[in-house]
């Protein structure tokens, strides 16, 4: 959570931009939160497996060999993004299908009468499969947002967990308020309570590294499409819990994560996640003269430049926020280690599509809607905000630009 980057070297962010051929487009790309672009490495390996590898893999002729391994080597680079073993994770096609899939394998383990925490500041993706659970006569209970900061409280969890609880399920980031919650102390509280916890690291994974053996959770998906890879999602179950889950898939395969994942995963795409280690190689070369010490060490060095160089860009982006006229930020005003560089807000008197429509006219990519948190949107008394979001490959001049295109739409 920390982002103080111990490396004493800059991210140069110049260098990881011109790895990504869709930041030619001249635009001020800030939907990042939405899905990131991929670099060319990403790019690259699709077309190497689609032109050269597409055959069935798990054979014994070449082709077929090499299909295996490079699927084999992608689930290990998902697994690697959690710091988890690649056995403890599943590919699947995005978030909502593999909590759709893990929600149902679920269902064995709850009995009517037993209860559940779910927030209203998660993407709906965390929320509906689990509410769900209410028509086995689970008793869903709501962890809700304080409307004042949009966060959620601690204190509140505890006064929801009880001898019934079997599952808290939670955000690690929310897509819109952008805060990091804190997820290991929340996996306490549930495990002390004898339930467990299930965790959206969606919008979290991004901008710092997860780590499901320091949270100590029980299920932790995020997307790849907004890691800078293909779209896929991973989903990590701990296997004392994997086991006790319902198979999902063909009777014969009852072994997880096989069977709690079924159709696979898209072989191409998850072929393609070895770019984004290419990706990672490629900018930790350019910035450290000793090699890492594996792949995860590599990421975590890596994701200390990024989270200082997002720091930076966020505290400019909140500075020119604050002195333009009108302007609601959701969430915390400050990049004080607890948010995410996601920066949603309205302006007053204004409809969020007529401010959205005036940045997008002046080649400004933000997002506007409810970005399926409408729980969280609906319980800040609103429907619609605008949301600038940055990733590292962005720099000053994306900043000051949406900064001057949003000055000119509120004047
Ligand atoms: C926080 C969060 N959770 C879940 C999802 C759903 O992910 P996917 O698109 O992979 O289903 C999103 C997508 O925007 C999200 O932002």
């Amino acid at each position: 959570m920390d982002s103080d980057n111990r490396t004493g070297v800059d991210l140069d962010a110049g260098f990881a931009r011109a790895q990504f051929p869709p930041a030619e487009n001249g635009i001020a790309f800030l939907e990042n939160a939405g899905g990131t672009y991929v670099p060319r490495q990403v790019i690259d390996r699709v077309g190497h497996y689609m032109s050269r590898v597409q055959v069935q893999p798990a054979y014994g002729f070449p082709a077929s060999i090499e299909a295996t391994d490079l699927i084999a080597d992608g689930v290990a680079i998902a697994a690697a993004f959690l710091n988890a073993e690649p056995d403890e994770v599943l590919v699947g096609p995005s978030t909502t299908v593999n909590v759709l899939v893990l929600a149902q394998a679920a269902r064995p383990l709850l009995a009517p009468g037993d209860e559940i925490v779910v927030t209203n500041q998660d993407h709906e993706a965390n929320s509906t499969p689990w509410r769900r659970l209410a028509q086995e006569g689970v008793t869903v209970r709501e962890w809700a947002i304080d409307p004042a900061t949009a966060e959620l409280d601690l204190d509140d969890l505890r006064t929801l967990v009880g001898p019934r609880t079997r599952l808290v399920v939670m955000p690690h980031c929310s897509n819109v308020v952008g805060s990091f919650n804190d997820v290991a102390t929340a996996a306490a509280i549930a495990h002390e309570a004898g339930a467990l916890i299930a965790v959206d690291g969606v919008a979290y994974a991004p901008h710092r590294l997860p780590d499901v053996k320091a949270l100590d959770v029980d299920f932790y998906y995020f997307s790849l499409y907004k890691t800078f890879g293909p779209h896929v999602g991973a989903a990590y179950v701990r296997r004392s819990v994997a086991r006790r889950l319902a198979p999902q898939n063909h009777y014969f395969l009852t072994e997880p994560p096989k069977s709690l994942n079924p159709g696979g995963p898209s072989h191409e795409f998850t072929a393609a996640l070895n770019g984004i280690a290419d990706y990672f190689g490629v900018l930790d070369d350019h910035h450290f003269a000793l090699p890492a010490n594996g792949l995860r060490a590599r990421m975590e060095r890596l994701y200390a430049l990024f989270a200082a160089h997002e720091d930076a860009l966020g505290r400019r982006l909140l500075a020119g926020l604050a002195v333009l006229p009108g302007v609601r930020l959701i969430g915390r005003k400050a990049m004080d280690g607890k948010r995410a560089p996601t920066f949603a807000f309205t302006v007053d008197g204004r409809p969020s599509a007529e401010i959205a429509e005036a940045l997008w006219d002046r080649g400004i990519a933000v997002g506007l809607g409810d970005f399926y948190a409408r729980r969280c949107v609906e319980a800040l008394g609103l429907d619609t905000v605008v949301r600038a979001s940055l990733a590292h490959y962005n720099d000053e001049d994306d900043v000051d630009r949406f900064l001057d295109a949003l000055r000119r739409a509120i004047a």
